[in-house]
């Protein structure tokens, strides 16, 4: 599933995970095919949640998720308000809270992972819209010391495109700062007004984590063309616009519409390695950069989620 850095070595020492499951770095996200099909993270997590008690390490980062589900949650129900300004033909930009609550706990627990197994870098978020996503992420920031960079217009969508016309999801930077001052941990968070084709074209930060949500194939080629090189090694990319049965062949991207059709095409023509797996929840994708032929991501979204369901 992916385990924090001392939590994965005490599985091993344990034998709960095979000893190639890793103690280095490199392995924190990808096992070679033959190891990841002999894991049954289901027992795995039974024997986490029982032991608990006994592994300072286990129950720290089990707290960790506890502490920050509930901060998720309150986010959720008192962000929440009705946008005078929604445009979007099918009314998705009507209430003022996207991603806040259980759905993005998946990126929580793995900037934990990543701060656990020592990935250098910086969270830059794309798509803020009221800031809710902002406002989660900037607490975790805080939390594990990140620093948060928050990409967006401040003036909604660019452009028409699918069911998205120009200016959807439109959300200032005052009132993003805003929600983020009330919700969030301000002090962490760099906003970064503008179009992404320009905003983003001199980014100087390495990244240890990329959370994408900005609905258009062009906007995420636009991002991933000026910020994929910021990526540091190991580091990590979350992306919404994911369904499954659809937006997936394997562990490959189907070139279908919105981000999925723009990770497509910038894959495809940059000739990258990279591969993906469901995120854990709706819409949720884990893109994990110069993932090979012969590797397999080891992250196991729905099994993270029913860890998290039994805290
Ligand atoms: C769906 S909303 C983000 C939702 C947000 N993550 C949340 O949790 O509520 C998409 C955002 O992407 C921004 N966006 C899309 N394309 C952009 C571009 N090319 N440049 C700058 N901002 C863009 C829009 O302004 C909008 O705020």
């Amino acid at each position: 599933m992916a385990y924090p850095k001392k939590v994965c070595e005490i599985l091993i020492r344990e034998g709960m995970l095979p000893a190639m499951a890793a103690c280095e770095a490199s392995s924190i996200h990808v096992d070679s095919t033959s190891i990841a099909s002999c894991v049954d993270y289901t027992i795995v997590n039974k024997w986490v949640l029982e032991n608990r008690s006994s592994y300072s390490e286990v129950n720290k980062w089990l707290h960790f998720l506890t502490k920050t589900r509930k901060r998720f949650a309150v986010v959720q129900e008192q962000m929440g308000y009705w946008n005078n300004d929604s445009s979007h033909s099918l009314g998705h930009d009507k209430w003022s809270v996207g991603w806040a609550g259980d759905v993005l706990m998946p990126i929580a627990n793995y900037m934990y992972l990543l701060r656990s197994w020592g990935v250098e870098g910086d969270l830059l978020e794309c798509g803020a819209f009221k800031g809710s996503s902002t406002a989660c992420l900037s607490l975790v920031c805080k939390d594990l010391d990140f620093h948060l960079f928050c990409a967006d217009s401040f003036e909604g969508l660019p452009s028409e495109e699918g069911h998205y016309d120009k200016g959807d999801f439109i959300g200032s930077l005052d009132e993003v700062k805003h929600n983020v001052g009330k919700f969030g941990a301000s002090d962490d968070v760099t906003y970064i007004p503008g179009w992404y084709s320009d905003s983003l074209k001199e980014f100087p930060h390495s990244l240890a984590l990329l959370w994408v949500d900005v609905d258009l194939q062009a906007s995420t080629m636009d991002l991933l063309s000026n910020v994929y090189g910021k990526i540091s090694p190991n580091g990590v990319i979350f992306s919404d616009g994911f369904s499954e049965g659809v937006d997936y062949d394997g562990e490959k991207i189907r070139k279908t519409g919105g981000e999925p059709a723009g990770f497509y095409r910038f894959f495809n023509e940059s000739k990258l390695d990279y591969k993906t797996v469901p995120g854990g929840s709706k819409g949720l994708a884990l893109i994990i950069p110069e993932c090979r032929e012969n590797e397999t991501i080891r992250y196991d979204g729905r099994a993270f989620m029913e860890l998290l369901h039994q805290l």
